[in-house]
């Protein structure tokens, strides 16, 4: 199943809050990254685990850890920083690599501006991270880029999907999961999500 909408009371209780227009560069920035949290830890409820013996208080005694394939967090530049704490809170030990996409005011397409990968990415799973799945085209031409590096397992943490963004990334890139916080209506003229929680990246960032 390709999207994943998780309906925690915690998550719908934080998402609310995120969408009050009042809300403060420290409200909205906080709970941007608790969202993260709870996305990642939905995200990774299906990474395999190893049996591990090791030396406890009593004696020996039998663990369990993390095994397969270790993953690096994938930002896309500039909003997505603002889940990257959220989510490293979960999987510190995960590896960042920084994606900058703009788009390209004449041609409307998405532009790669920044592409620093982490060595053998291709070995690694990668949680790509990006506050607002809108078009879709930050988020296609980042999967493109990562498939194109070797990577193989690719999953993808929203805050917050509209419909056109989860068919136009399905379609492109079917294997790839997405977890949002909320599925929301649809696009406005403009590009935004409605209703959305208006331009997450200023909204981080305080640039507005
Ligand atoms: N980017 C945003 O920050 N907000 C939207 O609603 C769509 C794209």
């Amino acid at each position: 199943m390709p999207i994943h909408e998780i309906r925690h009371p915690l998550i719908r209780h934080k998402i609310g809050l995120m969408r009050r227009a009042d809300i403060s560069t420290k409200n909205f920035r906080e709970l941007a990254q608790e969202v993260g949290s709870i996305l990642t830890y939905e995200a990774t409820r299906d990474l395999p685990l190893e049996n591990e013996q090791i030396q406890g208080w009593c004696g020996t005694v039998q663990v369990e850890k993390i095994s397969g394939k270790k993953i690096t967090v994938v930002p896309i530049l500039r909003a997505g920083i603002g889940m990257l704490d959220g989510v490293l809170s979960l999987i510190p030990g995960a590896k960042v690599s920084a994606v900058g996409i703009a788009r390209n005011e004449e041609t409307f397409q998405a532009q790669t501006y920044l592409e620093k990968l982490v060595p053998q990415i291709d070995q690694r799973l990668a949680m790509i991270i990006d506050p607002m799945l809108a078009t879709g085209g930050s988020m296609i031409a980042t999967i493109d880029m990562l498939k194109k590096a070797g990577c193989t397992e690719i999953r993808a943490l929203v805050l917050v999907a509209a419909p056109e963004g989860i068919a136009a990334v399905g379609k492109a890139h079917p294997d790839v999961d997405i977890y949002t916080a909320s599925i929301d209506q649809h696009l406005d003229e403009n590009g935004y999500i409605v209703p959305g929680l208006g331009d997450a990246g200023d909204k981080i960032f305080g640039t507005k």
